[in-house]
């Protein structure tokens, strides 16, 4: 029997924000994450409503097949979520929802990991982003079979969560959960990782340094919206000017220019000077910036 904080009891037995949203006015937007599947025991389904114009979710719904952490965690991350900015949203991480329950025992962390991929998943429609939930996480071997669980989405997890033992990993990700004949690879995944040098995807996401690895996708797309914030936009409103991140595609960041700079003479030297130099020199040397 798992010890469950009274927290997770009661948002299982009186889940809030359980459906979907079919209400949408104009300026409103309503994406759903989906991640998990019923034949492997978990599915769930995110619906957001988001206000485009300041990109605040204005409402959070779930749809969970899965045990009493799974709802629980589904209907806490609805909690966390409304009121939220879609920017806000995007640094929230599964330990984020596990530490809103009180905990979930080590076992079940593979709820709040599903929170957090579904999550991911929402945002990146919203964002009309066409790449599935960690996409790099279906790229690699495939080590369990059991649960079709790469080495790449195993190795991120371990990553992300400092995992120890395959054990850890089953609890995560719940490969080596079943027939068990992967846990030794497992185990190699996690030395790897181990005496792997440090990359990106394992520091903060910092808009003070350069990354010096690979970021994925969203990390890309948080730093640069972060870098705009903090950076950029507080220079152009100086000017009266301002500037939206409006999508990402590879290298090419597609921006919005607005008030002052969006009818001003020297716009390309404000889209190459201040914005394409910056988002250079924080997040990488081959980002290419374009006005839409
Ligand atoms: S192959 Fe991983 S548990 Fe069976």
């Amino acid at each position: 029997m798992w010890e469950y904080t009274e927290k997770v009891m009661d948002l299982f037995y009186n889940p809030e924000n359980q459906g979907t949203i079919t209400d949408q006015k104009e300026g409103e937007k309503v994406v759903s994450g989906e991640v998990g599947s019923i034949a492997c025991g978990d599915a769930l389904s995110l619906h957001l409503k988001v206000n485009e114009a300041s990109g605040k979710i204005l409402d959070a719904k779930f749809q969970t097949f899965g045990c009493a952490s799974a709802i629980a965690s589904s209907s806490a991350l609805t909690a966390m979520l409304k009121g939220k900015t879609i920017d806000e949203a995007m640094n929230i991480k599964n330990q984020d929802i596990a530490a809103y329950l009180g905990g979930l025992p080590e076992e079940k962390m593979h709820c709040s990991v599903m929170g957090e991929e579904a999550l991911e998943a929402a945002i990146f429609k919203y964002k009309g982003i066409e790449v599935e939930v960690h996409e790099e996480d279906h790229e690699g071997a495939l080590v369990c079979s059991c649960f079709a669980i790469t080495e790449n989405k195993i190795k991120r997890v371990i990553r992300e969560n400092n995992l120890k033992t395959a054990e850890e990993v089953t609890n995560y990700v719940k490969a080596g959960g079943g027939c068990g004949s992967c846990l030794a690879d497992i185990d190699d995944l996690i030395a790897s990782v181990v005496y792997e040098t440090p990359t990106a995807t394992e520091q903060e996401v910092s808009t003070t340094t350069k990354p010096t690895g690979k970021l994925t996708t969203l990390q890309k797309i948080t730093l640069i919206q972060q870098v705009l914030e903090q950076e950029v936009r507080p220079v152009l409103a100086e000017d009266g000017g301002d500037v939206e991140l409006y999508d990402v595609d590879g290298d090419r960041v597609q921006v919005q220019l607005k008030g002052a700079c969006g009818s001003c003479s020297s716009v390309l030297v404000t889209l190459k000077g201040a914005i394409e130099a910056t988002l250079k020199e924080r997040v990488s040397e081959s980002i290419v910036v374009e006005a839409v």
